[in-house]
Protein backbone atom coordinates (compact mmCIF):
# COMPACT_ATOMS: atom_id res chain seq x y z
CA UNK A 1 0.00 0.00 0.00
CA UNK A 2 1.29 3.32 -1.12
CA UNK A 3 -0.28 7.03 -0.18
CA UNK A 4 1.18 8.38 -2.76
CA UNK A 5 -0.48 6.96 -6.07
CA UNK A 6 -2.50 4.49 -7.91
CA UNK A 7 -3.05 2.95 -10.71
CA UNK A 8 -6.87 3.23 -12.15
CA UNK A 9 -7.76 0.60 -15.51
CA UNK A 10 -8.79 2.56 -18.18
CA UNK A 11 -11.54 0.08 -19.21
CA UNK A 12 -13.06 -1.04 -16.31
CA UNK A 13 -12.03 1.73 -13.39
CA UNK A 14 -10.35 -1.07 -11.16
CA UNK A 15 -8.32 0.89 -8.70
CA UNK A 16 -4.72 -1.54 -8.67
CA UNK A 17 -2.89 -0.31 -5.76
CA UNK A 18 1.00 0.13 -7.51
CA UNK A 19 3.13 -1.57 -9.21
CA UNK A 20 3.23 -4.45 -6.72
CA UNK A 21 -0.51 -5.71 -7.40
CA UNK A 22 0.28 -4.42 -11.03
CA UNK A 23 3.33 -6.63 -11.96
CA UNK A 24 2.24 -9.28 -9.35
CA UNK A 25 -0.49 -9.66 -12.17
CA UNK A 26 1.76 -9.25 -14.86
CA UNK A 27 0.49 -6.20 -15.75
CA UNK A 28 -2.71 -6.89 -16.19
CA UNK A 29 -6.45 -5.66 -14.68
CA UNK A 30 -6.70 -7.84 -11.93
CA UNK A 31 -10.99 -7.55 -12.92
CA UNK A 32 -11.06 -7.57 -17.12
CA UNK A 33 -7.47 -8.11 -18.33
CA UNK A 34 -6.94 -4.98 -20.16
CA UNK A 35 -3.26 -3.51 -19.83
CA UNK A 36 -4.26 -0.14 -20.41
CA UNK A 37 -4.09 1.96 -16.81
CA UNK A 38 -3.83 5.49 -15.19
CA UNK A 39 -1.51 6.74 -12.77
CA UNK A 40 -3.69 9.04 -10.26
CA UNK A 41 -1.84 10.56 -7.91
CA UNK A 42 -2.25 11.99 -4.47
CA UNK A 43 -0.26 14.59 -4.48
CA UNK A 44 -2.09 18.06 -4.13
CA UNK A 45 -2.54 19.35 -7.76
CA UNK A 46 -1.22 23.27 -7.09
CA UNK A 47 2.39 21.72 -5.80
CA UNK A 48 3.02 21.74 -9.86
CA UNK A 49 3.13 25.62 -10.02
CA UNK A 50 5.96 25.74 -7.45
CA UNK A 51 7.78 23.41 -9.24
CA UNK A 52 7.32 24.66 -12.50
CA UNK A 53 7.77 28.67 -11.34
CA UNK A 54 11.19 27.28 -9.79
CA UNK A 55 14.03 29.91 -10.23
CA UNK A 56 17.09 27.46 -10.09
CA UNK A 57 17.24 25.06 -13.11
CA UNK A 58 16.28 21.42 -11.69
CA UNK A 59 18.85 18.74 -11.99
CA UNK A 60 16.77 16.12 -13.70
CA UNK A 61 13.24 14.56 -14.12
CA UNK A 62 12.87 13.92 -10.60
CA UNK A 63 12.55 17.59 -9.68
CA UNK A 64 9.17 16.39 -10.51
CA UNK A 65 9.23 13.65 -8.05
CA UNK A 66 6.09 14.41 -6.34
CA UNK A 67 4.07 13.40 -9.79
CA UNK A 68 6.08 10.51 -10.73
CA UNK A 69 5.06 6.67 -9.91
CA UNK A 70 7.94 6.10 -7.15
CA UNK A 71 7.19 5.85 -3.90
CA UNK A 72 10.97 6.80 -2.10
CA UNK A 73 13.43 8.83 -3.20
CA UNK A 74 16.58 6.61 -2.34
CA UNK A 75 15.49 4.85 -5.10
CA UNK A 76 16.10 7.55 -8.09
CA UNK A 77 18.63 6.37 -10.61
CA UNK A 78 19.42 9.32 -12.39
CA UNK A 79 22.29 10.59 -14.92
CA UNK A 80 20.47 14.48 -15.09
CA UNK A 81 17.75 13.38 -18.01
CA UNK A 82 14.41 14.83 -18.34
CA UNK A 83 15.77 19.04 -18.48
CA UNK A 84 17.34 19.25 -22.14
CA UNK A 85 17.10 22.60 -23.77
CA UNK A 86 14.00 23.97 -25.41
CA UNK A 87 15.06 26.77 -27.25
CA UNK A 88 14.12 29.36 -29.66
CA UNK A 89 15.47 28.78 -32.91
CA UNK A 90 15.37 32.09 -35.13
CA UNK A 91 16.10 30.76 -38.51
CA UNK A 92 12.93 28.64 -38.70
CA UNK A 93 11.20 31.87 -37.61
CA UNK A 94 12.83 34.39 -40.18
CA UNK A 95 12.02 31.20 -42.82
CA UNK A 96 8.29 31.26 -41.85
CA UNK A 97 8.19 34.52 -41.96
CA UNK A 98 9.79 35.00 -45.20
CA UNK A 99 8.24 31.89 -47.28
CA UNK A 100 4.88 32.25 -45.83
CA UNK A 101 4.33 35.57 -43.76
CA UNK A 102 3.54 33.78 -40.86
CA UNK A 103 4.95 35.07 -37.28
CA UNK A 104 5.52 32.36 -34.76
CA UNK A 105 7.60 31.21 -32.09
CA UNK A 106 9.45 28.52 -32.57
CA UNK A 107 10.71 26.04 -29.75
CA UNK A 108 12.64 23.41 -29.94
CA UNK A 109 13.16 20.93 -27.34
CA UNK A 110 16.59 19.53 -28.36
CA UNK A 111 16.92 16.60 -26.22
CA UNK A 112 20.28 15.98 -27.69
CA UNK A 113 22.49 17.00 -24.81
CA UNK A 114 21.01 14.22 -22.46
CA UNK A 115 24.09 12.69 -21.13
CA UNK A 116 23.11 8.93 -21.00
CA UNK A 117 22.33 8.44 -24.81
CA UNK A 118 21.30 11.56 -26.23
CA UNK A 119 17.70 10.80 -26.61
CA UNK A 120 14.11 11.37 -25.31
CA UNK A 121 13.84 8.17 -24.21
CA UNK A 122 16.54 8.60 -21.18
CA UNK A 123 13.09 9.79 -19.08
CA UNK A 124 11.60 6.78 -19.66
CA UNK A 125 14.94 4.34 -18.88
CA UNK A 126 15.55 6.86 -15.74
CA UNK A 127 11.87 6.21 -14.30
CA UNK A 128 11.61 2.25 -15.12
CA UNK A 129 15.51 1.54 -13.58
CA UNK A 130 14.15 3.68 -10.37
CA UNK A 131 10.90 1.39 -10.00
CA UNK A 132 12.12 -1.89 -10.85
CA UNK A 133 14.85 -1.07 -8.42
CA UNK A 134 12.12 -0.35 -5.97
CA UNK A 135 10.41 -3.42 -6.66
CA UNK A 136 13.28 -5.57 -6.37
CA UNK A 137 12.72 -6.66 -9.89
CA UNK A 138 16.06 -8.18 -11.49
CA UNK A 139 15.46 -9.00 -14.99
CA UNK A 140 13.61 -6.66 -17.58
CA UNK A 141 12.69 -7.57 -21.32
CA UNK A 142 12.58 -4.49 -23.90
CA UNK A 143 11.58 -4.53 -27.63
CA UNK A 144 12.96 -1.22 -29.10
CA UNK A 145 13.48 -0.37 -32.80
CA UNK A 146 16.81 1.02 -30.85
CA UNK A 147 16.63 3.84 -28.91
CA UNK A 148 14.37 2.63 -26.29
CA UNK A 149 16.72 -0.05 -26.09
CA UNK A 150 20.04 2.06 -25.89
CA UNK A 151 18.07 4.56 -22.78
CA UNK A 152 16.97 1.06 -20.89
CA UNK A 153 20.47 -0.98 -21.28
CA UNK A 154 21.68 2.25 -19.83
CA UNK A 155 19.74 2.76 -16.82
CA UNK A 156 18.90 -0.34 -16.38
CA UNK A 157 22.84 -1.27 -15.82
CA UNK A 158 23.18 1.80 -13.38
CA UNK A 159 20.44 -0.22 -11.59
CA UNK A 160 22.59 -3.42 -11.45
CA UNK A 161 18.86 -4.89 -13.70
CA UNK A 162 19.72 -7.31 -16.24
CA UNK A 163 18.21 -6.05 -19.77
CA UNK A 164 17.46 -8.58 -22.54
CA UNK A 165 16.58 -6.15 -25.42
CA UNK A 166 15.19 -7.40 -28.87
CA UNK A 167 15.46 -5.29 -31.83
CA UNK A 168 14.54 -5.72 -35.67
CA UNK A 169 17.28 -6.71 -38.07
CA UNK A 170 17.09 -2.90 -39.16
CA UNK A 171 18.30 -1.79 -36.21
CA UNK A 172 21.25 0.91 -36.61
CA UNK A 173 24.91 -0.67 -35.78
CA UNK A 174 25.45 1.94 -33.64
CA UNK A 175 22.67 1.08 -30.23
CA UNK A 176 24.25 -2.74 -31.00
CA UNK A 177 27.62 -1.18 -29.84
CA UNK A 178 26.11 1.51 -26.78
CA UNK A 179 24.07 -1.90 -25.31
CA UNK A 180 26.70 -4.15 -25.97
CA UNK A 181 29.31 -1.95 -24.20
CA UNK A 182 27.07 -1.83 -20.85
CA UNK A 183 27.31 -5.78 -21.11
CA UNK A 184 22.95 -5.84 -21.60
CA UNK A 185 22.41 -8.43 -23.96
CA UNK A 186 21.24 -7.19 -27.10
CA UNK A 187 19.04 -10.00 -29.69
CA UNK A 188 19.03 -8.79 -33.24
CA UNK A 189 15.89 -10.85 -34.58
CA UNK A 190 15.85 -11.67 -38.06
CA UNK A 191 12.34 -9.70 -39.13
CA UNK A 192 10.70 -6.50 -38.29
CA UNK A 193 10.11 -4.50 -35.70
CA UNK A 194 6.34 -6.45 -34.79
CA UNK A 195 8.13 -9.79 -35.09
CA UNK A 196 11.04 -8.87 -32.63
CA UNK A 197 7.97 -7.95 -30.43
CA UNK A 198 6.65 -11.14 -30.64
CA UNK A 199 9.96 -12.65 -29.76
CA UNK A 200 10.84 -10.53 -27.22
CA UNK A 201 6.95 -11.28 -25.77
CA UNK A 202 7.74 -15.10 -26.05
CA UNK A 203 10.81 -15.00 -24.29
CA UNK A 204 9.38 -13.07 -21.24
CA UNK A 205 6.72 -15.75 -21.40
CA UNK A 206 9.19 -18.56 -21.53
CA UNK A 207 11.69 -17.50 -18.55
CA UNK A 208 8.42 -15.27 -16.64
CA UNK A 209 10.49 -12.01 -16.76
CA UNK A 210 8.82 -8.56 -16.75
CA UNK A 211 8.20 -6.59 -20.11
CA UNK A 212 8.15 -3.11 -20.99
CA UNK A 213 3.85 -2.38 -21.46
CA UNK A 214 4.78 -0.99 -24.83
CA UNK A 215 3.47 2.89 -26.05
CA UNK A 216 1.22 3.26 -22.82
CA UNK A 217 3.10 2.01 -19.98
CA UNK A 218 3.16 4.28 -16.99
CA UNK A 219 6.51 3.71 -17.23
CA UNK A 220 7.28 5.74 -20.16
CA UNK A 221 4.47 7.73 -20.12
CA UNK A 222 4.66 9.35 -16.86
CA UNK A 223 8.54 10.25 -17.19
CA UNK A 224 7.57 11.71 -20.99
CA UNK A 225 4.26 13.55 -19.04
CA UNK A 226 7.25 16.01 -17.60
CA UNK A 227 7.80 17.73 -20.87
CA UNK A 228 4.96 19.54 -20.33
CA UNK A 229 5.93 20.68 -17.09
CA UNK A 230 9.32 21.35 -18.95
CA UNK A 231 7.65 23.35 -21.61
CA UNK A 232 6.13 25.94 -18.80
CA UNK A 233 9.03 26.36 -16.70
CA UNK A 234 10.93 27.28 -19.73
CA UNK A 235 8.68 28.52 -22.11
CA UNK A 236 6.18 30.01 -19.78
CA UNK A 237 3.34 28.81 -21.62
CA UNK A 238 1.40 25.84 -23.58
CA UNK A 239 1.95 25.87 -27.33
CA UNK A 240 -0.58 25.87 -30.18
CA UNK A 241 1.26 23.34 -31.98
CA UNK A 242 3.36 20.49 -30.66
CA UNK A 243 5.36 18.57 -33.36
CA UNK A 244 7.26 15.23 -32.78
CA UNK A 245 7.62 12.54 -35.27
CA UNK A 246 5.71 9.11 -34.27
CA UNK A 247 6.60 5.78 -33.96
CA UNK A 248 4.09 4.55 -31.74
CA UNK A 249 3.14 7.39 -30.21
CA UNK A 250 4.01 7.28 -26.39
CA UNK A 251 5.16 11.18 -26.87
CA UNK A 252 1.71 12.74 -27.48
CA UNK A 253 0.00 10.18 -24.92
CA UNK A 254 2.69 11.42 -22.38
CA UNK A 255 1.61 14.99 -23.58
CA UNK A 256 -2.28 13.92 -23.04
CA UNK A 257 -1.86 12.60 -19.85
CA UNK A 258 -0.25 15.39 -18.06
CA UNK A 259 -3.47 17.29 -19.10
CA UNK A 260 -5.47 14.73 -18.30
CA UNK A 261 -3.74 14.47 -14.21
CA UNK A 262 -4.66 18.03 -14.20
CA UNK A 263 -8.11 18.30 -15.88
CA UNK A 264 -10.69 20.56 -14.53
CA UNK A 265 -7.64 22.43 -12.13
CA UNK A 266 -6.93 25.40 -15.26
CA UNK A 267 -3.29 25.02 -14.74
CA UNK A 268 -1.92 23.66 -17.23
CA UNK A 269 -4.14 25.34 -20.35
CA UNK A 270 -4.91 24.03 -23.63
CA UNK A 271 -3.77 20.92 -25.17
CA UNK A 272 -1.89 21.62 -28.58
CA UNK A 273 -2.41 20.36 -31.83
CA UNK A 274 -0.49 17.69 -32.51
CA UNK A 275 1.14 17.74 -36.37
CA UNK A 276 2.71 14.52 -36.02
CA UNK A 277 5.29 12.72 -38.98
CA UNK A 278 5.83 9.62 -39.82
CA UNK A 279 8.31 8.87 -42.41
CA UNK A 280 7.42 7.88 -45.70
CA UNK A 281 8.76 4.61 -46.18
CA UNK A 282 6.96 3.58 -43.32
CA UNK A 283 3.62 5.72 -42.61
CA UNK A 284 0.60 3.63 -41.37
CA UNK A 285 -0.82 6.00 -39.05
CA UNK A 286 -0.40 8.58 -41.52
CA UNK A 287 -1.87 6.94 -44.31
CA UNK A 288 -5.05 5.81 -42.60
CA UNK A 289 -5.55 9.20 -41.32
CA UNK A 290 -5.48 10.88 -44.87
CA UNK A 291 -7.74 8.26 -45.76
CA UNK A 292 -10.12 8.60 -42.92
CA UNK A 293 -9.49 13.04 -43.17
CA UNK A 294 -10.68 11.92 -47.21
CA UNK A 295 -13.80 10.44 -46.06
CA UNK A 296 -14.44 13.10 -43.47
CA UNK A 297 -13.80 10.47 -40.19
CA UNK A 298 -16.72 7.96 -40.55
CA UNK A 299 -18.05 5.68 -37.74
CA UNK A 300 -15.28 2.97 -37.02
CA UNK A 301 -12.46 5.29 -39.09
CA UNK A 302 -10.25 4.65 -36.07
CA UNK A 303 -10.05 1.07 -36.40
CA UNK A 304 -9.14 1.02 -39.97
CA UNK A 305 -5.69 1.31 -40.32
CA UNK A 306 -2.96 -0.67 -42.74
CA UNK A 307 0.24 -3.03 -41.62
CA UNK A 308 3.42 -2.49 -43.09
CA UNK A 309 5.68 -5.99 -43.22
CA UNK A 310 9.50 -5.85 -43.07
CA UNK A 311 9.22 -1.75 -44.39
CA UNK A 312 12.35 -0.64 -46.22
CA UNK A 313 13.12 2.28 -44.49
CA UNK A 314 16.03 5.36 -43.90
CA UNK A 315 15.06 5.91 -40.29
CA UNK A 316 14.39 2.51 -39.17
CA UNK A 317 14.19 4.19 -35.27
CA UNK A 318 10.76 5.16 -35.93
CA UNK A 319 9.28 2.68 -38.36
CA UNK A 320 6.53 0.90 -36.97
CA UNK A 321 4.81 -1.12 -39.43
CA UNK A 322 1.89 -2.36 -37.06
CA UNK A 323 0.18 1.00 -35.73
CA UNK A 324 -1.85 -1.41 -32.95
CA UNK A 325 -2.03 2.46 -31.01
CA UNK A 326 -3.79 3.50 -34.05
CA UNK A 327 -7.26 3.05 -32.34
CA UNK A 328 -5.83 5.54 -29.31
CA UNK A 329 -3.95 8.20 -31.43
CA UNK A 330 -6.09 9.00 -34.22
CA UNK A 331 -8.67 10.11 -31.58
CA UNK A 332 -6.56 12.16 -29.82
CA UNK A 333 -5.16 14.01 -32.92
CA UNK A 334 -8.67 14.26 -33.91
CA UNK A 335 -9.90 15.94 -30.75
CA UNK A 336 -6.54 17.93 -30.67
CA UNK A 337 -7.45 19.66 -34.37
CA UNK A 338 -4.60 18.17 -35.28
CA UNK A 339 -2.90 16.04 -38.57
CA UNK A 340 -0.76 13.22 -38.85
CA UNK A 341 1.24 13.04 -41.98
CA UNK A 342 4.23 11.34 -43.84
CA UNK A 343 7.59 13.41 -44.25
CA UNK A 344 10.04 12.47 -46.65
CA UNK A 345 12.86 10.36 -45.35
CA UNK A 346 15.28 11.20 -48.08
CA UNK A 347 15.70 14.79 -46.90
CA UNK A 348 16.42 14.04 -43.82
CA UNK A 349 19.89 14.48 -44.61
CA UNK A 350 19.68 17.85 -46.00
CA UNK A 351 17.76 18.83 -42.62
CA UNK A 352 20.22 16.98 -40.28
CA UNK A 353 22.82 19.64 -42.72
CA UNK A 354 20.47 22.94 -42.08
CA UNK A 355 20.51 22.29 -38.93
CA UNK A 356 24.22 21.64 -38.31
CA UNK A 357 24.92 24.34 -40.67
CA UNK A 358 22.84 27.26 -38.59
CA UNK A 359 22.52 26.20 -35.21
CA UNK A 360 26.02 23.85 -34.65
CA UNK A 361 24.35 20.47 -33.53
CA UNK A 362 24.27 17.49 -35.12
CA UNK A 363 21.03 15.60 -35.04
CA UNK A 364 19.79 12.11 -35.97
CA UNK A 365 17.64 10.87 -38.53
CA UNK A 366 14.90 10.45 -36.30
CA UNK A 367 14.85 13.91 -35.40
CA UNK A 368 15.15 15.26 -38.59
CA UNK A 369 11.92 13.56 -39.26
CA UNK A 370 10.23 15.52 -36.67
CA UNK A 371 11.42 18.65 -37.60
CA UNK A 372 10.76 17.78 -41.03
CA UNK A 373 7.28 18.45 -39.71
CA UNK A 374 7.32 21.74 -39.42
CA UNK A 375 8.37 22.24 -43.10
CA UNK A 376 5.15 20.02 -44.12
CA UNK A 377 2.90 21.57 -41.23
CA UNK A 378 3.75 24.98 -43.01
CA UNK A 379 3.47 23.66 -46.14
CA UNK A 380 0.20 22.24 -45.26
CA UNK A 381 -1.58 25.62 -44.22
CA UNK A 382 -1.44 23.79 -40.56
CA UNK A 383 -0.10 26.92 -38.66
CA UNK A 384 -1.68 29.98 -38.37
CA UNK A 385 0.06 33.45 -37.59
CA UNK A 386 0.82 34.29 -34.76
CA UNK A 387 0.76 30.40 -32.94
CA UNK A 388 3.80 29.33 -30.71
CA UNK A 389 5.00 25.84 -31.73
CA UNK A 390 7.17 23.29 -30.46
CA UNK A 391 9.40 20.44 -31.59
CA UNK A 392 10.27 17.74 -29.59
CA UNK A 393 13.30 16.53 -31.38
CA UNK A 394 14.07 13.58 -30.11
CA UNK A 395 17.81 12.18 -30.76
CA UNK A 396 21.30 13.60 -31.11
CA UNK A 397 23.57 11.77 -33.52
CA UNK A 398 25.66 9.86 -31.27
CA UNK A 399 24.29 6.53 -32.00
CA UNK A 400 23.93 7.16 -36.11
CA UNK A 401 27.18 7.62 -37.06
CA UNK A 402 26.57 6.25 -41.16
CA UNK A 403 23.72 9.34 -41.20
CA UNK A 404 26.52 11.54 -39.41
CA UNK A 405 28.95 10.59 -42.59
CA UNK A 406 26.27 11.30 -45.05
CA UNK A 407 25.36 14.72 -43.85
CA UNK A 408 29.24 16.10 -44.45
CA UNK A 409 29.42 17.27 -47.83
CA UNK A 410 32.77 19.61 -47.86
CA UNK A 411 35.74 17.45 -48.32
CA UNK A 412 38.25 17.47 -51.47
CA UNK A 413 41.00 15.67 -51.97
CA UNK A 414 43.74 17.57 -53.05
CA UNK A 415 47.85 16.68 -53.91
CA UNK A 416 49.20 20.44 -53.01
CA UNK A 417 48.17 23.88 -52.05
CA UNK A 418 47.63 24.70 -55.67
CA UNK A 419 44.29 22.73 -55.91
CA UNK A 420 42.89 24.54 -52.69
CA UNK A 421 40.73 27.56 -53.25
CA UNK A 422 40.55 30.35 -50.39
CA UNK A 423 37.85 28.78 -48.10
CA UNK A 424 34.11 31.03 -47.60
CA UNK A 425 32.15 29.15 -45.04
CA UNK A 426 29.16 31.45 -46.08
CA UNK A 427 28.74 30.10 -49.93
CA UNK A 428 27.44 27.01 -48.32
CA UNK A 429 24.16 28.21 -47.12
CA UNK A 430 22.33 29.18 -50.18
CA UNK A 431 23.38 24.91 -50.80
CA UNK A 432 21.80 24.05 -47.59
CA UNK A 433 18.80 25.86 -47.59
CA UNK A 434 17.64 25.29 -51.23
CA UNK A 435 15.77 22.34 -50.47
CA UNK A 436 13.52 23.97 -48.13
CA UNK A 437 13.33 27.23 -50.09
CA UNK A 438 11.96 25.01 -52.40
CA UNK A 439 10.07 22.78 -50.20
C1 LIG B 1 14.28 10.18 -31.76
C2 LIG B 1 12.92 9.60 -31.79
N1 LIG B 1 11.91 10.33 -32.28
C3 LIG B 1 10.65 9.85 -32.30
C4 LIG B 1 10.34 8.59 -31.82
C5 LIG B 1 8.92 8.13 -31.80
O1 LIG B 1 8.45 8.17 -30.49
P1 LIG B 1 6.97 7.78 -30.05
O2 LIG B 1 7.12 6.64 -29.12
O3 LIG B 1 6.44 9.00 -29.34
O4 LIG B 1 6.19 7.45 -31.26
C6 LIG B 1 11.34 7.79 -31.31
C7 LIG B 1 11.03 6.44 -30.85
O5 LIG B 1 11.76 5.50 -30.94
C8 LIG B 1 12.67 8.30 -31.28
O6 LIG B 1 13.67 7.59 -30.76
ZN1 LIG C 1 -10.05 -3.45 -15.83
Amino acid sequence: MNNKFHFKCRTCGYKIDGFKEWFGNNQKCPKCEDNKIYTIYNTPKENINELINTKEKPKSLWHYFDFLPLEHKENIITDGEGVAPIERWNFFEDYAKRKYGLDLEIFINRNDTSFATGTFKDKGGALAASVLKEHGVKEYVVPSTGNTASAFAHYLAKAGISCSIFVPENALQDSEAHIGTYGQKLFRVKGDYAYAKNVATDYANKYGVLITGGNLDPLRLEAKKTQVFEMLRVTGKIPDVYIQAISGGTGPFAVEKAFIDFEGTGLLGKLPRFLLSQGDKCAPMAHAWEKAKANNFPEGYEKEYPIYENPEVLIPTIATGNPGMYPLMAPLVRKSGGDIFPVKEELAVDLARLVAYEHVIKIGPASAAGVLGLFEGLKRGLINNGETVFINMGESANRAYSFMQETAYTTENISSVDDCERFDRSKYKEMIWEPFEKY
